[in-house]
């Protein structure tokens, strides 16, 4: 985000002329509240929904036929800052109220989730991530943020920057994997995406960058839960992204819910103030999670909603989303010299930077012909897209004697509740997207002409239909493709798990199938790292293929099929039994690493091993890695090594780059990615690949935050994967 001279004047002089009122108005964010007219109160039904007395689908026409209340008044008389929504016309009405009906004239910011498209559903994050394909993720953020616009969203609560590593935890499905390299990278196409598009208003949004910070690594995996880390912990592994996206000029910045280190991170000067707004040079602000500043009296930190909207303020909190906490509040606590008007003025300073940098006091409005383009059919180029990022975002974890590709002419059995589910391609989160554009699995097996018969037989929850799995079993061909996995519902926001193997009775079908002498190909929809080591070990073929978003059938087919050589590589470790959760590669070393001797680092019942590592995928092809040197120079080392297609087929690899530190003042990780590489290769070709690796990128952030490079021998690892890896070694002196 940067802003002209003449429009930080132009702030300056619109912050002269506010009210006390004016300004804590800008600090406001509302979101419609539903007004009532139900048969039973709106807590009971959230609960029935929670508690499975109604169904999601239920509860949605419910709250799409509400009575909502806008907020109209309070947005007349300058009290509102931001609305969350996504109807560009209702938008365009409250900006109107905002625009020419208020004292000042400032138009709002029209906030909303748009974490993985919004009418153009793509995969989801942990999916996308593992195409390691920048310009592919810049590429649909940009999709997004055009979309955003024509619905009259200017602001996405995205990109979410969490590197996680529990599975357990359910908003794994929401960030960018396990690996801070990965998210920093991820963060930026993101932050380049959906802001950097600025030729004309209808093109960009500002991005909110959550969630800040370290929420990912709740106790257990549990959301909402307690997180406590070293400083270096913090500073290696989930500040890095969010340092990314603040030097790609983010705009905005959510807190998360979670204490760390015993401080509520909406109320923690320490990551607001110090390190978010000063070392990482935010220019724009940071709006609360929904409801957080409130948390603020349960976590047990502020007596009050007045003390806590209080703390907030002055440790850098400069919104508050959805609890009227400042605009009740704040006015009174800067009467009262609780809060200086210096620290007022910087929030909304901060909230007023954007919006002129949005365009919104020229351009506020979302043009009718665009309103109307965007209602009717989805463009052709958004579809597209959406099947590329779900094409390359598939992951083949095992293909026995090469049972995949399928023959199109071979018949096919399809069984799983979930092949027919065109609703739950799109994943948690996913807020905008219309029935009819989504692809089922079975839809992209007719649409593709596949012989095939299809026995729905069981899903991620309810019985086993026997009849069905009898009829399966009874069609004539051996070669089953069963879709198993977990509904939307099961990852994102309080959806962790304790048991994060196959739910309910899919495994079961998978074993009886097997039994029956089947070949089973398994094409896994899910929101999370699932545990699969019973399926590792007895199924020839294994397809992850998450929530993929609106092309999902189509991408699958293709890939099934062989028309598509699928590159697609893990963001995230996979655990063979529950239990093994938190388990991804970059771990600390141990003294005493897990091996098959007794007094080491491991399970008794468990293996050592996960079923599934870091930056695994298989591929039609099969890639050859030789011949590694490594060169150096005065800005660092460069891994030179042979990439050769040895297959039959033309394949692209994801080329890997790791780094150990080998002896450092601070236990260091076993493995760490540095770099990676989309290579393309005929069959047959090979190629000179050279992954550079600077010397001011082979550092660590010590205990006091500061960030060091310390002499010494450096291992280096390429490979196509975070485990099966050529190595050499390097002394390096800063
Ligand atoms: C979530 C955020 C989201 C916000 C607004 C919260 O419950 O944690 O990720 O942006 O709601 O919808």
């Amino acid at each position: 985000m940067k802003l002209t001279d003449k429009q930080k004047q132009f702030v300056e002089e619109l912050l002269n002329k506010m009210t006390l009122e004016e300004k804590v108005g800008q600090l406001n964010q509302d979101s419609p509240s539903i007004v009532g007219g139900f048969d039973v109160p709106f807590e009971e039904l959230i609960e029935m929904v929670t508690d499975g007395r109604m169904s999601q689908e239920e509860f949605g026409k419910i709250m799409a036929t509400a009575e909502r209340d806008f907020h109209e008044d309070d947005i007349r008389a300058g009290m509102v800052g931001s609305v969350m929504g996504n109807d560009p016309i209702k938008a365009n009405e409250l900006q109107k109220i905002a625009v020419e009906e208020t004292r000042l004239g400032i138009p709002l910011l029209m906030g909303f989730d748009v974490i993985h498209g919004l009418r153009s559903v793509y995969p989801i994050a942990i999916a996308e991530a593992g195409t390691f394909d920048d310009d592919l993720m810049e590429r649909t953020a940009k999709m997004a943020a055009k979309e955003s616009r024509a619905y009259g969203i200017n602001w996405n609560f995205a990109p979410m920057l969490d590197v996680a590593r529990d599975s357990r935890w359910g908003r794994v499905s929401e960030g960018p994997g396990e690996d801070p390299f990965l998210g920093s990278r991820f963060a930026r196409a993101k932050i380049k995406g959906l802001q950097n598009n600025t030729e004309s208003t209808a093109d960009y949004v500002a991005a909110c960058t959550k969630h800040y910070v370290a929420y990912s690594a709740c106790e257990a995996g549990r959301d909402y839960n307690t997180t406590s880390m070293s400083t270096s912990q913090l500073y290696n592994v989930y500040l890095p992204a969010f340092k990314a996206a603040m030097e790609e000029g983010a705009c905005s910045a959510m807190a998360s819910f979670n204490d760390l280190n015993g401080v509520p991170c909406t109320v923690n000067s320490y990551t607001l103030r110090d390190i978010l707004k000063g070392e990482f040079g935010l220019e724009g602000f940071v709006v609360s999670d929904a409801n957080g500043i409130r948390e603020c009296v349960t976590h047990g930190i502020a007596e009050d909603d007045a003390d806590a909207g209080i703390k907030a303020i002055n440790a850098g909190l400069d919104m508050d989303m959805g609890t009227r906490i400042f605009y009740n509040h704040i006015a009174q606590a800067v009467k009262d010299g609780k809060v200086s008007m210096e620290t007022l003025d910087d929030a909304v300073r901060r909230i007023l930077r954007v919006k002129v940098w949005l365009g919104l006091f020229e351009n506020p409005y979302v043009p009718q012909e665009v309103i109307d383009m965007y209602s009717k059919v989805l463009p052709k180029e958004h579809v597209d897209l959406c099947e590329e990022a779900a094409e390359k975002s598939i992951v083949i974890l095992k293909n026995e004697g090469s049972l995949l590709p399928l023959k199109k002419t071979s018949k096919i059995t399809l069984v799983g509740e979930l092949a027919d589910r065109a609703d739950e391609v799109v994943g948690a989160w996913s807020l905008g997207w219309e029935a009819s554009d989504c692809v089922s699995v079975k839809a992209g097996f007719e649409a593709a002409g596949v012989d095939f018969e299809y026995y729905p037989v069981c899903g991620p929850e309810g019985d086993l239909n026997a009849d069905e799995l009898k009829a399966a079993i009874e069609t004539e061909t051996d070669i089953v493709v069963a879709v198993v996995g977990e509904y939307k519902s099961m990852s994102g926001e309080a959806s962790s798990k304790a048991d994060i193997t196959l739910p309910g009775h899919q495994q079961e079908m998978l074993k009886k199938l097997v039994a029956a002498g089947k070949k089973v190909v398994a094409v896994l929809m899910n929101g999370r790292p699932l545990a699969l080591g019973w399926e590792s070990e007895q199924l020839p073929a294994i397809v992850e293929g998450w929530h993929l978003g609106i092309q999902m059938g189509t991408a699958l087919t293709k890939v099934l099929f062989g028309e598509v050589n699928p590159s697609g590589k893990l963001s995230s470790t996979f655990s063979s039994v529950n239990g093994q959760e938190p388990l991804y590669y970059n771990h600390p070393a141990t003294g005493r690493p897990g091996s098959k001797s007794k007094f080491t680092s491991k399970y008794l019942d468990a293996p050592v091993e996960p079923c599934f590592p870091f930056g695994y995928g298989l591929s039609y092809t099969t890639f050859e890695y030789s011949n590694l040197k490594l060169e150096e120079d005065s800005e660092g080392i460069a891994a030179v090594f042979t990439l050769k297609n040895i297959g039959d087929v033309a394949g692209t690899e994801v080329a890997q780059i790791y780094m150990q530190d080998v002896t450092a003042s601070l236990v260091r990780p076993v493995k760490e990615l540095k770099g990676y590489e989309r290579v393309t290769l005929a069959a047959g070709e090979s190629k000179e690949v050279r992954i550079a690796l600077r010397k001011c990128d082979m550092g660590f952030y010590d205990n006091q935050g500061k960030y060091v490079c310390e002499d010494g021998l450096f291992r280096i690892y390429v490979g196509g994967n975070s485990r099966d890896l050529l190595k050499d070694e390097v002394r390096v002196k800063f």
